[in-house]
């Protein structure tokens, strides 16, 4: 059966891009995980899914002769259309996760971020992505973590299990899927898809309104830069980054 249009983002009431104003530490944790992960690595043809207006693809240009911005709502490549103005090297499709527009073993890079939340059941997102990777290639993904710190903390003053499944956290009225995953079962998804995590990072380890208000920019990516790796298999950020290579 084909997935449901992914068109979430198509709403003229929401602008993602807005969404980023106040967030620079936020983005800044993911470049910094981004490029400690691509560090030293060169790509032909990087596919970003679910890119969104494109926030991350200049970075990714840093590392691929091509980048393309796979993204399911229109709004959001309008939105990408000035956002991207200019920037050589990279262009944009309309694609959902399920159904990429690229041959079999085609590309040499994918990037996922911020975009899992909104698919409960991952699987056939995972199993497509890896159709289109190139034996070794590499799938560099983020999601929201529901297995954090804190929440783990929640759960053992109350004597509760982590869920192994995803966790809804949608508002009440609303109708768009909203779920944190737990990781280890992102990672036997993607494993069942043959995709091998090799690096795990924690990110946006300092996310808190609190904390955010006490630091400076520079003082939080500084801590965010000696955090990512050593808290890495601990999850302990409310983001995990997995960097994966597709098995041969
Ligand atoms: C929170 S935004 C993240 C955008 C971008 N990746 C970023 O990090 O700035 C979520 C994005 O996922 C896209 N999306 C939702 N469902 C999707 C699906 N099934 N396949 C691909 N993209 C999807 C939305 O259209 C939206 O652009």
């Amino acid at each position: 059966m084909p997935k449901q249009k992914a068109d979430q983002y198509n709403d003229p009431t929401h602008n993602y891009l807005r969404y980023w104003d106040g967030r620079d530490y936020e983005h800044a944790a993911e470049e910094v995980a981004i490029r400690r992960l691509l560090k030293n690595r060169t790509f032909k043809h990087a596919v970003d899914v679910g890119g969104g207006y494109g926030r991350i693809c200049p970075i990714l240009k840093d590392y691929s002769d091509q980048v393309t911005l796979a993204e399911p709502s229109q709004q959001q490549l309008d939105i990408g259309k000035d956002f991207l103005k200019g920037k050589k090297g990279i262009d944009m499709v309309l694609a959902q996760a399920a159904e990429l527009p690229f041959k079999d073993a085609s590309i040499d890079l994918v990037t996922v971020f911020r975009v899992i939340h909104h698919i409960p059941d991952p699987a056939e997102e995972f199993a497509e992505i890896a159709r289109i990777l190139e034996p070794n290639g590499y799938l560099l993904i983020e999601f929201a973590n529901y297995s954090n710190a804190k929440n783990r903390v929640k759960h053992a003053v109350k004597f509760k299990r982590m869920p192994h499944e995803p966790v809804d956290i949608r508002t009440k009225d609303s109708d768009i899927p909203f779920v944190n995953h737990n990781p280890h079962t992102v990672r036997k998804q993607l494993a069942h898809a043959g995709l091998q995590v090799e690096k795990v990072l924690s990110v946006s380890n300092l996310r808190s309104p609190r904390i955010k208000k006490l630091l400076s920019k520079k003082s939080l990516v500084n801590l965010e830069k000696a955090m990512q790796v050593p808290l890495a298999h601990a999850y302990f950020g409310p983001s995990t980054v997995y960097l994966l290579r597709k098995r041969v």
